[in-house]
């Protein structure tokens, strides 16, 4: 087992990454400083994994929450469901929250938890590569409006993230490629040997190599949770996690929530920013083919849908957490393996870019 912290002051929290973790009850009950734990998790994981976690828990005061799953569902009305239960089991303020799946069910239980009696501990198992090698790290918690991704949230620090590899085996292979978009993004954004690595072990990857999907899990959480120590609350160097994303989260709202994996959305939002550095002057055509190589060879999308148009793009992306002032900011790439937020977004680039890249 891996041992990782996110080092974040009296808030720091440990990320626990190796196989059969979820068999060991003391990693899980050692966080757990309550009797009443309420258990969120939803439909698809609740057959496979929550007995697992339930079975550590005889000694407590034990409910669930097990929401429908989907993108489409991550909204105030069933978020609404997770306080619903709180108090109709009467939760105090000292009760525990397990978010138990992948982002979804970790951004939702996260920030039930932020807001429950104004805040109350929780602990992260996530169970999506997407999850354990993003979402669950970091105190980024919310829900979606239907006007913007993720718009309503909080920041709001986990106990402790217990990433076990072995419930990836049951992942269907849509759902990992979506995971190594982000992981992808760490290579883009802030290390070009992993970005080479990742270059060279693709395959591996695909085809569920535990030791090739152990080190991608490692490297992405460890360069997560330096980005998080030095700027919890995106005030500078975190807003490159967003590599891709303003783009990505357009395509989500743009085409309805659920119709592209966020992973998907972002792998093509990752390539349209490429194709802004490249206009911008940062990147060559040599790097953004490299880019765009790396994403298809994970079995990602690298093309908009043809159903959005450049002002409808413009229109949802002007709904953003990074833009000030109404102004759209983008992140883009320096180079592979430095991104860069640029103060200015000379708006006709962007338009050749969401005009012209992956068009007909
Ligand atoms: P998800 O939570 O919808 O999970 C994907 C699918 O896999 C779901 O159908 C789920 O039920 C199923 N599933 C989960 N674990 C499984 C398992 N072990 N075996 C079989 N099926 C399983 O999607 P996701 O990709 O994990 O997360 C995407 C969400 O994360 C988006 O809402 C995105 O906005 C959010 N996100 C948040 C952050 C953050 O910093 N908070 C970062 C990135 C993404
Ligand atoms: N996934 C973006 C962040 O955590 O900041």
């Amino acid at each position: 087992m891996k041992n990782l912290l996110v080092e974040l002051g009296e808030r720091s929290y440990p990320i626990y990454i190796g196989s059969g973790l979820l068999q060991q009850a003391e990693i899980l009950t050692k966080h757990i400083k309550s009797k009443q734990v309420m258990v969120v998790t939803n439909t698809t994981i609740a057959p496979l994994y929550l007995d697992t976690v339930l079975k550590h828990l005889a000694d407590y005061h034990v409910e669930q929450t097990i929401l429908p799953d989907g993108e489409q569902y991550k909204n105030l009305e069933f978020l609404n469901h997770i306080f619903d239960k709180l108090l109709a089991c009467k939760f105090s303020r000292n009760a525990t929250l397990i978010a138990l799946g992948g982002g979804v069910i970790g951004d939702m239980g996260g920030f039930a938890a932020a807001c429950y009696q104004r805040g109350i501990p929780f602990l992260q198992i996530p169970t999506t590569l997407l999850a354990q090698v993003d979402s669950s790290v970091g105190g980024k918690t919310g829900v979606n409006h239907p006007l913007g991704k993720n718009m309503l949230g909080a920041f709001y620090q986990p106990q402790c993230v217990i990433a076990d590899a072995d419930v990836l085996d049951t992942l269907d292979n849509r759902e990992l490629s979506a995971g190594l978009a982000e992981v992808i993004k760490y290579g883009l954004i802030r290390d070009y040997q992993f970005f080479e690595w990742l270059e060279q072990n693709i395959a591996l990857l695909l085809a569920r190599d535990k030791a090739a999907l152990a080190y991608a899990i490692e490297q992405s959480c460890l360069n997560k949770a330096a980005i998080v120590a030095e700027d919890e609350t995106e005030t500078g160097v975190r807003a490159t996690l967003n590599l891709g994303h303003t783009f990505g989260h357009a395509i989500e709202t743009g085409t309805g929530y659920g119709t592209y994996l966020h992973g998907e959305a972002v792998a093509i939002g990752t390539c349209q920013a490429a194709d802004l550095s490249r206009r911008k002057g940062y990147l060559n055509d040599g790097d953004v083919k490299r880019i765009i190589t790396l994403f298809t060879k994970a079995n990602l999308p690298v093309t908009p849908p043809a159903q959005l148009d450049t002002e409808r793009f413009l229109d949802l992306m002007a709904v953003d957490k990074k833009n000030v002032d109404g102004k759209i900011r983008l992140i883009l790439l320096n180079k592979i393996g430095q991104a860069t937020l640029p103060n200015y977004i000379d708006p006709e680039l962007l338009e050749l870019t969401l005009k012209n890249y992956g068009r007909q």
